[in-house]
């Protein structure tokens, strides 16, 4: 696929199903995280791939975080959590890891960040995978960033859950850009 027909034409698959990318290709996508934009070249990206069994535990953590900060969470609304570590067969935890004591301001660092993380859903489009990025509250939870082995102060940008896409895509609605952009200085 060329570059220009993966950048216009990525969606998020409603549906991901195996195969998810091999060794072979998920160092193409970690190849092409490592070349986002990166000011002062401080590399501050880290990836946790939670695949197999440990999905499990990763579903485990979403419910514990579920409880920790909805105490009424009834079961139905656990086992949903749980859940949605299986919606995929791998999952790449996108992480921030912002140095604080450069002139690098954190914010280009966490866009840095999220630029890996668009390179990578690139990546596993343009391979012939899909991708999803999800946050949601457990994103933000400091003792689940513990659990994935994060150290205090990194920040998780996504949960990229990558796959096959189970079916093909419908036709992709218009996304019309042209009211976002402004040519300044420009005689009308
Ligand atoms: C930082 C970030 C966090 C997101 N978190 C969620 C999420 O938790 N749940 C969700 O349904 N979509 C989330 N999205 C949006 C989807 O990933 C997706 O982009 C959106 O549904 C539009 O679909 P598309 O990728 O086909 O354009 C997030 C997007 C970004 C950039």
């Amino acid at each position: 696929m060329q570059a220009i027909d993966a950048l216009t034409t990525r969606y998020s698959a409603k549906t991901l199903q195996e195969p998810a990318p091999d060794q072979g290709a998920l160092r193409l996508i970690f190849e092409s995280a490592v070349h986002a934009p990166d000011h002062g070249r401080l590399r501050p990206w880290r990836f946790v791939v939670v695949r197999g069994a440990a999905r499990e535990r990763f579903g485990e953590l979403l419910a514990q975080h579920l409880q920790r900060t909805h105490a009424a969470a009834n079961e139905e609304a656990l086992q949903r959590e749980r859940a949605k570590a299986l919606r995929a067969p791998l999952i790449i935890v996108v992480a921030a890891r912002c140095s604080r004591d450069v002139k690098i301001p954190v914010i280009e660092q966490q866009l840095s960040a999220g630029a890996a993380a668009h390179a990578m859903m690139l990546a596993a489009f343009a391979l012939g995978f899909n991708a999803m990025w999800k946050t949601g509250g457990a994103a933000y939870d400091e003792a689940l960033r513990q659990a994935l082995g994060l150290t205090i102060g990194d920040a998780i940008v996504g949960f990229l859950y990558i796959g096959t896409p189970a079916a093909r895509p419908a036709i992709a609605a218009a996304r019309p850009w042209a009211d976002l952009v402004s040519y300044w200085g420009e005689a009308t």
